[in-house]
Order: structure tokens, then C-alpha cells, then sequence
């Protein structure tokens, strides 16, 4: 990828996070063969074991980073028992990261329903057939599933299921990181301060 394309110049220059993190989104969205919101999801268990899997940022600001998921699943589990997680997004066209660690909200019920109404409908059947993590018997179990379910909602709206809904990670730190030659890389971490303000700085690599 030709980096002069790019739109965010020399990053370590920035500021604050949100708006550089927008322009690596962006420069993502220009570069990645696909899902360019993909971002490792990292959560600890009850017994402090690290878990982590793939989900979709669905959306960002100053308040934090949102996804959407199952809260009966593992993540689900984990991240409510801890009210805590951690983001890494790898763009490997673009040969950087970004690493987002913080508490965790859940997300209003009004942004919760209006995302899932601007979900497929075959996803929002979805969501209501699978009990996601727990122990599927068969492939032919889950279609049966989505059969029912879509019989059951032949009609009028599909609603959101009420253990489906969003978190936001509202980070304490961000950090961004460039690869240089020679292993030489460039990370700016962002500290978020009391003052809701944020104090950067840079760490070797
Ligand atoms: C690229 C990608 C994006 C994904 N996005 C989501 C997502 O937004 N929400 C979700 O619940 N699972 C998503 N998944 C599936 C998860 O990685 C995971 O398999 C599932 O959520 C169960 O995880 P858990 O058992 O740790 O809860 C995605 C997987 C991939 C590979």
C-alpha cells in the first residue's frame, strides 16, 4: 500500500485518540480485503484465565467502542462478571495496531434496538436461534431453530432478544503502534485523566 495515500500524516503528532483512530479506521476501510472493524475481544474468566475471539466494532466516540453479542455467551459471562476487556485491531495492509483496554457499560436499550433493527433479517433470526457458546447437538438442531423462529416471526418486527445487546469498552488507555524498519516502531499511548482529559505518551518499542 502506497502510505503517501494515507490520511493521517505523522500520527505521533496527535493529540487526542478518537480522531486519529477514525483516520486508521478510515485508511482500514481503504486498504483491508475485509472487515476492517474486526478487533480481537480479550476477557478473563472467574478463575483470571485470558480468553479472547473476533467480533465487529459496530461503532466509536468519545464515550467508547461498541459490539454487539450474546450476553449468555462466554464473553458475555466474562465480560459481566468483571466489567472489564480489552480491544487489539491488527490492519495488516496497513502494518498497524491499535490496543484499547477499559471498563465496560452496556449500551442503552435504545441503541441496542436500533441497531438490531438495522441488522438482516436472517441475523436478527439468528440471534434468537442461537444460544451462543453453549453445546450445539447438531448442525440440523440449528437449522431447526432458525426454522422455528422464523415461522414464529412470519410477521410484523423480529425483537431484539432480551440477552442480546451491546457493550462499550470506555477505555482507560489507547494505544497506537506503526511499524518502522528494523523493529524501530513507533506506540503512542493515550491515558485518559481525571479531568476526562488525555496525557500521551511514547514507549519504546
Ligand atoms: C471477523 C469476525 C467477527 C465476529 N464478530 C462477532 C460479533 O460482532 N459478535 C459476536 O458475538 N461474535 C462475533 N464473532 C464470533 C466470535 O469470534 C465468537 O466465535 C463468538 O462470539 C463466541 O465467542 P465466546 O464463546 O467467547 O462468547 C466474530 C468472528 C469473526 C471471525
Amino acid at each position: 500500500m502506497d502510505e503517501s495515500a494515507l490520511t493521517s500524516g505523522d500520527f505521533t503528532e496527535s493529540a487526542e485518540p478518537f480522531r486519529l483512530f477514525a483516520t486508521w479506521l478510515e485508511d482500514a476501510s481503504n486498504s483491508e480485503p475485509n472487515d476492517p472493524s474486526a478487533v480481537a475481544l480479550a476477557t478473563v474468566d472467574t478463575d483470571g484465565l485470558p480468553d479472547v475471539r473476533m467480533v465487529l466494532l459496530k461503532g466509536f466516540d468519545e464515550q467508547g467502542f461498541v459490539f454487539y453479542t450474546n450476553f449468555q455467551s462466554a464473553k458475555g459471562q466474562e465480560i459481566l462478571a468483571t466489567m472489564k476487556a480489552a480491544m487489539c485491531f491488527h490492519w495488516k495492509s496497513l502494518r498497524r495496531q491499535v490496543r484499547v483496554r477499559g471498563r465496560v457499560e452496556v449500551v442503552s436499550d435504545a441503541e441496542a434496538d436500533a441497531y438490531f433493527a438495522s441488522r438482516p433479517r436472517g441475523s436478527r433470526i439468528g440471534a434468537w436461534a442461537s444460544k451462543q457458546s453453549r453445546s450445539l447437538e447438531s448442525r440440523f438442531a440449528l437449522e431447526k431453530a432458525v426454522a422455528e423462529y422464523t415461522a414464529r416471526y412470519a410477521i410484523g418486527e423480529i425483537p431484539r432478544p432480551p440477552y442480546w445487546s451491546g457493550f462499550r469498552i470506555v477505555p482507560q488507555t489507547i494505544e497506537f503502534w506503526h511499524d518502522r524498519p528494523f523493529r524501530l516502531h513507533d506506540r503512542i499511548v493515550f491515558r485518559s485523566t481525571a479531568d476526562g482529559g488525555w496525557e500521551k505518551d511514547r514507549l519504546y518499542p
